[in-house]
């Protein structure tokens, strides 16, 4: 929702906002990649603002950057690249768009921001934060180089950029591992998140891993009886856990990875049923893809990233607002940082 009613007038003044069930009807090659866990009646909702916003995108010569975890119609509906928060960062130095929405929280659109700092990068609510990047500054940072001298700083990519400026090189869940195992020192500091970091230590025990004591508000909520009790109770399920969730969580887990691992994972073992250890709308978005496939169990949803909806999309195209601002200094450290990431990623393929 828009939280200013001026704005959602202003909206309806400008384009035809009512549910159309004929536009929806026309509209059923974008409805066709979602159809399973959105219904008729809520496409017919979304389809006027589906139209509005691919038409204005053309007009403005947008692109829309769409982590995993946006809702279906955003995802399926406008989206021009999808991924997990690696994809979307090689994206962000790959589009020849002037323009990039960032559907998914800050720190993503504040990373599209750093890698392309002569292009506009909107976002559709600068609310959408991250309980990881919210739990550490800068200062954090040279308190643990203090504390672990010549170590050095691996930060999660869900950081801000004064983080990120501040730190080495980014991580993402999907390259975690390969950027420690590729660094030469025995010691490295991983920032902020804990148990990203000791998914990591558990792989790659040759070094010492120190971590910051963040954690994510969607994964740290899962516990390891909870996925024992389900497992006993839907025997032959696949249980698949993202990395921010719990090292224990992880090990009662038949496979873990970055929401790009999670989808590969279900496409190449097409199990019969799978629980997805993660944020809701990951099993939603891959679900008409794989409709052999029966996704089951509890998930977690995330209030940042479900901040964004196709109303906000829609008012950040039209008013071509929130612009993100990195001032130069900080963003041109902080592509170090991420960009040592990008071809370190490339590099070991
Ligand atoms: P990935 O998509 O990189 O796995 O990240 C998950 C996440 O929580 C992003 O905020
Ligand atoms: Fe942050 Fe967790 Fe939400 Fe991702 S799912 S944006 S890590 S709070």
């Amino acid at each position: 929702m828009l939280d200013m009613p001026a704005r959602r007038d202003e909206l309806r003044a400008t384009y035809d906002l009512a549910p159309n069930p004929g536009l929806a009807a026309r509209m059923q090659d974008a409805y066709a990649r979602m159809k399973r866990v959105v219904s008729p009646a809520d496409w017919a909702m979304h389809a006027p603002y589906v139209a509005a916003i691919n038409a204005l995108k053309r007009e403005r010569g947008a692109a829309i950057l769409a982590h995993n975890y946006m809702t279906p119609e955003i995802f399926h509906g406008v989206a021009d690249v999808v991924g997990d928060s690696l994809q979307l960062a090689v994206e962000a130095t790959r589009t020849q768009s002037d323009v990039i929405v960032q559907c998914g929280v800050h720190f993503m659109a504040e990373t599209s921001k750093i890698l392309n700092p002569a292009k506009i990068v909107l976002m559709p609510d600068m609310a959408a934060g991250c309980s990881l990047a919210d739990s550490i500054t800068a200062e954090g940072v040279a308190r643990m180089r203090a504390r672990y001298p010549g170590a050095p700083v691996v930060s999660y990519v869900n950081t801000t950029a004064e983080v990120k400026a501040a730190s080495d090189i980014c991580c993402t869940s999907s390259n975690a591992v390969q950027i420690i195992r590729a660094l030469e020192a025995e010691t490295i500091i991983m920032t902020p998140d804990k148990y990203l970091a000791q998914n990591v230590a558990a792989l790659v025990p040759e070094k010492r891993i120190v971590w910051w004591d963040g954690s994510c508000i969607v994964h740290e909520q899962y516990t390891a009886r909870d996925i024992r009790e389900f497992r006993e109770w839907n025997p032959g399920t696949r249980i698949i856990a993202h990395p921010e969730c719990p090292p224990d969580v992880v090990a009662e887990a038949d496979f873990s990875g970055s929401t790009k691992g999670i989808l590969d994972y279900v496409s190449l073992e097409r199990p019969e049923r799978a629980m997805l250890v993660t944020e809701c709308s990951m099993a939603s978005n891959i679900s008409d893809a794989h409709p052999d496939v029966e996704f089951i169990g509890p998930c977690n949803m995330c209030p940042y990233m479900k901040k964004i909806t196709l109303e906000k999309v829609l008012w950040s195209l039209h008013s071509m607002t929130t612009q993100i601002e990195v001032d130069a200094d900080i963003a041109n450290r902080a592509r170090l940082a991420v960009q040592r990431m990008i071809d370190l990623s490339a590099a070991k393929g």
